[in-house]
């Protein structure tokens, strides 16, 4: 069964001017442990489509099955657990917060989740693992490089140790050689650590790192 599944799935925004067709029927299937790309020209549905697939947004009609369950069935707590137990969202400008430390802004989900016993130790380990140096810790966001920042956010991401990762141009704001390191590294998550990943890109040299390339055009899934 896929972890990610859309049928028919449609977004329209009414606007004074007119609709606005974001996505027009999209049929996708996104299995565990895949690494899926989704490419496309600005304005074809790249960030829409992650927006419904991270419940941060709900579609105008169709079928979107997340982890086996419908979410247009769900209300706004259940939308709530589902992207904290099961997604870790990852962005271009990196969305960290700005007057907590590197190490706080990881924790912070866990302390959402369930308090602080065992929280720092965890933040802890998972920024080790995503390669940021203990003496980092306490910095501040803006004291750190973007890839610095960028591997900061992907550890806030890991840390409730979610199913699947979405990534929106994650190396969009980076230099190539960073935006090299920081895939290499969401490589390792995906073979290591199983992690599916769906991650919108501009970039045509990522496609060598997933298994298949999601192309759109004007809100549908080019064939
Ligand atoms: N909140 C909104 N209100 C109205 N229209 C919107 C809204 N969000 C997106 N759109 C429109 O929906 C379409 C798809 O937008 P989307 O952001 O998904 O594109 P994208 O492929 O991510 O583009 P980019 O590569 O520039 O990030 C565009 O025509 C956009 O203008
Ligand atoms: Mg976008």
């Amino acid at each position: 069964m896929p972890v990610i599944s859309f049928e028919s799935v449609t977004k329209v925004y009414p606007l004074p001017a007119g609709d606005v067709v974001a996505l027009a029927g999209v049929d996708i299937a996104i299995e565990q442990g895949e690494f899926v790309l989704i490419m496309g020209p600005s304005g074809s549905g790249k960030s829409t489509i992650l927006n419904i697939m991270g419940s941060l947004d709900v579609p105008t009609s169709g079928e979107v099955t997340i982890a086996g369950k419908n979410i247009g069935r769900m209300d706004d707590d259940e939308l709530t657990l589902m992207r904290r137990d099961h997604i870790g969202f990852i962005f271009q400008q990196f969305n960290l917060i700005p007057l907590l430390s590197v190490v706080e802004n990881v924790e912070y989900p866990l302390i959402l989740k369930g308090g602080r016993n065992g929280s720092r130790g965890r933040a802890e380990e998972v920024l080790k693992a995503v390669g940021i140096a203990e003496s980092h810790f306490t910095h501040k966001p803006g004291q750190l490089s973007g890839g610095q920042q960028q591997r900061v956010a992907i550890a806030r991401a890991l840390v409730n140790d979610p199913d699947f990762l979405l990534c929106d141009e994650p190396t969009g704001n980076l230099d190539s050689k960073t935006g090299t390191a920081i895939m290499d590294l969401l490589d390792r998550m995906n073979r290591e650590e199983g992690k599916t990943i769906v991650m919108v890109t501009h970039d045509p040299r990522m496609t060598e790192y997933a298994d298949r390339t999601i192309r759109l055009v004007d809100g549908k899934v080019a064939t």
